[in-house]
């Protein structure tokens, strides 16, 4: 595991944890160098599809970065993405992959060292779990018929009541006498 150099999808909002990154890049702040930072404007704007996509797409971990409780510069979109968060992780988890591969974690613009801390803590968690393997492909065994059993398959329909011919049905319809002497 030691090897391991996990590949770690971070998505940060503009106005905290970017700044707070940039100012950890300009300070020589060091960190793991597996994080690809996408900036967006706001956490709030993290759609649970661009987790799953990562994670599809061979992310071995996400780092969500948004301004802190309270500080969001949309209001309350940092606390929809905590919401949002909580949910993605529990269907992480109905899909076997560990919630804690997922993190979300509050920077602002002035903690450049807190953003280096957050992402080393985080990478080295990465590494713990391992690969997730999302995007190398599983073979596929393809079941390929002999070229005897090539044709028309005649349909199994022993199952099926059989069908009656037409000279065994019988007649349902009342029989109808008229009284002597009527
Ligand atoms: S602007 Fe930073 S979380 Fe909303």
């Amino acid at each position: 595991m030691g090897d391991f150099n996990p590949t770690i999808i971070g998505f940060a909002c503009n106005w905290c944890c970017y700044a707070g990154a940039d100012l950890a890049g300009t300070s020589r702040m060091k960190y793991p160098a597996n994080l690809r930072l996408i900036r967006i404007m706001c956490s709030g704007r993290i759609d649970p599809q661009f987790i799953l996509k990562a994670f599809k797409d061979g992310a071995d971990g996400i780092f969500i970065g948004g301004c802190h409780p309270g500080d969001c510069h949309y209001v309350s979109g940092n606390y929809k993405t905590e919401k949002r968060i909580f949910l993605v992780k529990g269907l992480l988890a109905g899909l076997g992959i560990e919630p804690e591969r997922l993190e979300l974690n509050w920077v602002s613009a002035s903690e450049g060292q807190r953003f280096a801390d957050a992402v080393t803590a985080f990478t080295e968690r990465i590494r713990q779990l391992g690969s997730l393997g999302l995007n190398s492909p599983a073979p596929v065994e393809l079941a390929i018929p002999a070229a005897a059993d090539v044709g028309s398959p005649k349909p199994d329909l022993s199952h099926l009541r059989a069908v009656p011919e037409a000279g065994q049905f019988e007649s349902r319809m009342p029989e109808f006498r008229v009284p002597d002497g009527a």
